[in-house]
């Protein structure tokens, strides 16, 4: 470890988009190692919209690894920012900045302090998947900044230890997290089926109906759900594998009909496992029912489905528009029947793109 006076601090800055799951993954067979009971599928977002940027630095004058999240200042004690960081500092290589005279040896990485400063441009812990874009985030940086050899696939099982969905935010385009069947998680990880250029005529539109933080994380309602819903094994056994295949299929043949029926039907099996969850969990509300009736008597009036919706532990919409024409008049429709800011409690819209994670440092 070297540098002038040890004054020196070695930064590097990345961002991260969200992903929305379209099979969702509800429930863990393994609390700490997050190993879920199904295998689950998403799509990445626009970074310009829902994303994680986040700064890792490391300086010899840091006297203990610290955090802040949007400017203030967070605990790293819990479990799993733990487990990420020191699966991290395994693999930590050797590191040299010729032009600032630093040289950082793999073993340094233990001794030395990180500070981390993350930002989110969407409202955190609403279900808009904030976990996914953040904890992602944290892994790719601080792999760039110890210099990892693991290529996006093996950092995803690092970042899976920190939130089970982040593991799919290391891609961009269509994403399957592989449950796994290996008892220590090394199998567990996310795996590109599509990337972001393929089906590129999709067009995402977020309702926003409330910002506010919800009530059930996700943490402790599937754990609920595992313990206490009648429902959740067939699920997991019986209806997801299935689906999984199918989805698959989907996306390869751009098959929007298919994508939407299996994207809805999910969506809306994952909130009926929560109302079978003793006590029952209520993630969407009165407007998130009200646009899933829009949209279905809108499909059902088409030859063919325009809109998929989908909600994750939240009530706010995500809509996938077959194509940009379809988009302008779902955003024509939501406007007129639920305008923002009105008394349906709706606060904005976020329109974007499928997306690709990007290396900003
Ligand atoms: C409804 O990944 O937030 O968004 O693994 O406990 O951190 P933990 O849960 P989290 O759960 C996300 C659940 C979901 C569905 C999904 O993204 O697949």
């Amino acid at each position: 470890m070297g540098g002038e006076a040890e004054k020196w601090v070695l930064m590097v800055t990345a961002r991260t988009p969200t992903n929305i799951a379209v099979i969702k993954y509800w429930g863990k067979r393994d609390e700490t190692l997050i190993l879920p009971i199904n295998d689950s599928i998403s799509v990445t977002l626009d970074p310009s919209h829902l994303c994680t940027t986040t700064t890792v630095s490391v300086s010899p004058s840091f006297d203990q690894d610290r955090m802040w999240l949007n400017g203030k200042e967070i605990s790293l004690q819990g479990g799993r920012f733990q487990s990420c960081l020191r699966e991290i500092r395994a693999r930590a290589q050797d590191v040299e900045d010729k032009k600032k005279g630093i040289t950082i040896k793999k073993e340094d990485w233990q001794k030395l302090n990180l500070h981390i400063a993350s930002y989110n441009n969407f409202p955190t812990a609403a279900g808009l998947a904030s976990s996914a874009a953040g904890l992602a985030c944290l892994v790719f940086s601080l792999a760039k900044l110890m210099n990892l050899k693991e290529d996006n696939s093996q950092l995803s099982a690092i970042a899976r230890q920190g939130s089970g969905s982040a593991c799919r935010s290391l891609y961009g385009g269509f994403v399957k997290w592989c449950m796994g069947k290996e008892e220590n998680g090394s199998d567990s990880l996310a795996v590109q089926l599509a990337d972001e250029k393929h089906w590129d005529d999709l067009v995402i539109i977020i309702a926003v109906v409330s910002a506010r933080q919800k009530e059930t994380s996700s943490t402790s309602g599937m754990r609920d759900t595992v313990v206490t819903s009648a429902l959740i094994e067939h699920r997991a056994k019986e209806v997801v594998p299935k689906r999984i295949v199918e989805m698959e299929d989907a996306i390869q043949n751009r098959d929007f009909p298919s994508f939407a029926r299996l994207a809805c039907t999910d969506s809306n099996q994952f909130h009926a496992v929560c109302l079978d969850t003793y006590p029952p969990i209520f993630y969407m509300n009165d407007t998130s029912h009200r646009i899933i009736s829009c949209v279905e008597k809108w499909n059902r009036a088409e030859e063919t489905p325009q809109v998929a919706y989908t909600f994750d532990a939240g009530p706010n919409a995500v809509m996938i528009a077959r194509n940009r024409k379809t988009a302008a008049s779902l955003l024509q429709r939501l406007l007129y029947n639920f305008p923002p800011q009105s008394d349906t409690d709706l606060d904005s819209y976020i329109i974007g793109d499928k997306s690709i994670l990007q290396d900003a440092g």
